[in-house]
């Protein structure tokens, strides 16, 4: 039997790579481009099965392309705000992601962010590189502490626990959360966890505020001028989610104003566009999107796909099947 077709739309680990090419008829994305719309459109008449990233915009008109021959869009990457759900449902596709295995490599972003956004180590990096360091100080460059502090999560799903779990066991933190949807109780039991009833309540008693929710309708611009301004002004904000949960216009006024001490993003409104506003602040520690960017992880979201695409075409459902 001839193997299922796959396009792969970007660069992906190469032992993920050697493994898709066993197994399916494969077409890699040897330079790495970007792949526009009619690029996508014509994947999609070719091939069985999509296997994008979060970098691609699987639109209702990507997916429109007709006639399409793919069943399947096996997307690479836990979050799947760039998958229009409801055109690839109505078309009859199946989706999948790779939860689970960016779990910790995430988390570990997050309390990366936060300790450096905290002790001012993307300053203290940029002095030493511009030979502008003129020697140890009393009062030179002096953050915050972190140990002992309050850490609020807006969002405790498996990224917000896996943080929670560092910032609590290793930091000694107080742990507040705000989720619609809350783990089971021993889950927040284990942590020490303290529910707060509004996102607002959490706002005004978190010295650091970290967000771990979805983007969606519902969570776009969450962080606002007025939620801003509901957090402590010596507080920080972490974001490791969605660069569209934060109104980053907004966040850069009340960073340059003093509403809060400082921000650590991983992500942006319109990835890789950086605002000047925010390149402009001092107060902001800023990474290109490395939420899953470690070996480990990358290949294990690579084989995560795999599985899907394996137990897809043997006609069970995929372990990791969104839609
Ligand atoms: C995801 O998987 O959604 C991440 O943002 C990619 O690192």
């Amino acid at each position: 039997m001839a193997k299922p077709r796959v396009v792969v739309t970007r660069r992906w680990p190469m032992p993920v790579e050697a493994r898709l090419a066993e197994r399916f008829d494969t077409t890699l994305n040897t330079d790495d481009h970007r792949m526009g719309t009619a690029e996508l459109q014509d994947a999609l008449r070719a091939a069985d099965a999509l296997l994008p990233t979060v970098t691609d915009r699987i639109s209702a008109e990507v997916l429109g392309a007709g006639p399409r021959r793919a069943r399947i869009i096996g997307s690479f990457g836990v979050g799947f705000n760039h998958i229009d759900l409801d055109a690839a449902k109505a078309a009859g596709l199946t989706v999948t992601n790779t939860p689970e295995v960016l779990t910790e490599c995430t988390a570990d972003i997050a309390m990366t962010l936060l300790l450096m956004i905290a002790r001012r180590a993307g300053e203290g990096e940029r002095l030493v590189r511009a030979k502008a360091w003129h020697g140890w100080g009393p009062t030179h460059m002096m953050g915050a502490k972190v140990t002992g502090k309050t850490l609020g999560l807006i969002g405790l799903g498996r990224i917000g626990r896996a943080l929670a779990k560092r910032a609590h066991f290793d930091f000694d933190m107080s742990i507040l959360f705000y989720d619609p949807l809350p783990p089971a109780r021993a889950e927040i039991d284990a942590l020490g966890a303290e529910r707060c009833g509004t996102i607002d309540e959490l706002l005004a008693r978190a010295d650091f505020v970290s967000l771990h929710c979805p983007a969606s309708k519902e969570t776009h611009h969450l962080m606002n001028a007025e939620r801003l301004a509901l957090m402590k002004p010596g507080a920080y904000l972490i974001n490791s989610s969605r660069g569209d949960v934060v109104d980053e216009a907004a966040l850069a006024e009340a960073l340059a104003g003093g509403v809060i001490a400082g921000a650590a993003l991983d992500v942006f409104e319109a990835e890789p566009e950086v605002t000047e506003a925010l390149l402009a602040l001092d107060n902001v520690v800023m990474f290109p999107h490395l939420g899953s960017a470690s070996l480990e992880t990358r290949v294990a979201m690579g084989m995560r796909v795999i599985d899907n695409l394996t137990a897809f075409f043997a006609g069970e459902t995929p372990p990791d099947k969104v839609v």
